[in-house]
């Protein structure tokens, strides 16, 4: 079950209902989390219909429409529009996903949006990733090579470019982590589903150097082996890829070095 991080005593409440003034055969109602740091307020959800025939297609469309039209408060990330930056990961309908590529028409009945799960909110949809990057960047996410270049490039073969599909695409939107359990309870120890895949992603690359000091820093009781292959992740990623098959990857690499 999806469970959120709720400021201090707080509780959720009924928030403000925002009605289409002239009628629409095509509606839909938005349900949104919305929760400001300026206010002593507890957290509430409030409700816009939107005119479905005067918006486009996915649900980032609408979240746009309700901020440009109808309440421009409402606070939330976004920058590619395409999929790509991962910027616009949020909880709709009960799944992480991408506002962006998430169809309206997907969604039956009204479409109840909330911050990514388990995370600190900053504001309304916008959760504090700092523990996540932090973490990204303790994987040392880039190439380690000791040679100079001598403006030559470094030559990969096709066979060892492929290992690294599945790996490469992930835009980190943090989707998968937020939906692993392991990762909602021991964030600060467990590196999580998104930071594993892309350290297997730099272990699998024929031209690193540093393998066996990254297995060496990944052999740890919490970093990796907190990962009980419950699959949320694999399930949850809007970009189709398999952190739980890349963490298995990595245990089966440090088992066997
Ligand atoms: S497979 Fe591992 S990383 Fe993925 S959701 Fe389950 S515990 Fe989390
Ligand atoms: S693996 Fe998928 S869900 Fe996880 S951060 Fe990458 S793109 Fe997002
Ligand atoms: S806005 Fe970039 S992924 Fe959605």
């Amino acid at each position: 079950m999806v469970q959120f991080n709720l400021p201090d005593n707080s509780k959720l409440t009924k928030g403000d209902n925002y009605s289409l003034s002239e009628t629409s055969q095509n509606k839909k109602i938005f349900s949104i989390y919305r929760w400001s740091p300026d206010d002593d307020k507890n957290p509430r959800m409030d409700s816009y219909e939107v005119d479905l025939d005067s918006c486009g297609p996915m649900v980032l469309d609408a979240i746009m429409k309700i901020k440009n039209e109808i309440d421009p408060t409402l606070t939330f990330r976004r920058s590619c529009r395409e999929g790509i930056c991962g910027s616009c990961a949020m909880n709709i309908d009960g799944t992480n996903t991408l506002a962006c590529t998430k169809s309206i028409s997907e969604i039956k009945n009204e479409i109840k949006i909330y911050p990514l799960p388990h995370m600190p909110v900053i504001k309304d949809l916008v959760t504090n990733l700092k523990n996540f990057f932090k973490q990204l960047a303790s994987i040392k996410p880039w190439l380690n090579i000791s040679k100079k270049s001598n403006g030559e490039e470094n030559i990969q073969s096709k066979k060892d470019r492929a290992k690294l599909d599945g790996l490469y695409e992930c835009i980190l939107c943090a989707c998968c982590s937020t939906a692993c359990p392991s990762y909602w309870w021991n964030s600060d120890k467990y590196l999580g589903p998104a930071v594993l895949l892309q350290s297997y992603r730099w272990l699998q690359d024929s031209r690193d150097e540093s393998r066996a000091e990254r297995l060496a820093e990944l052999d740890d009781a919490f970093k990796v082996y907190r990962c009980h292959t419950i699959m949320n992740c694999t399930q949850t990623c809007p970009k189709g890829l398999n952190p739980a098959e890349a963490i298995s990857g990595i245990k089966r690499m440090i088992a066997s070095r």
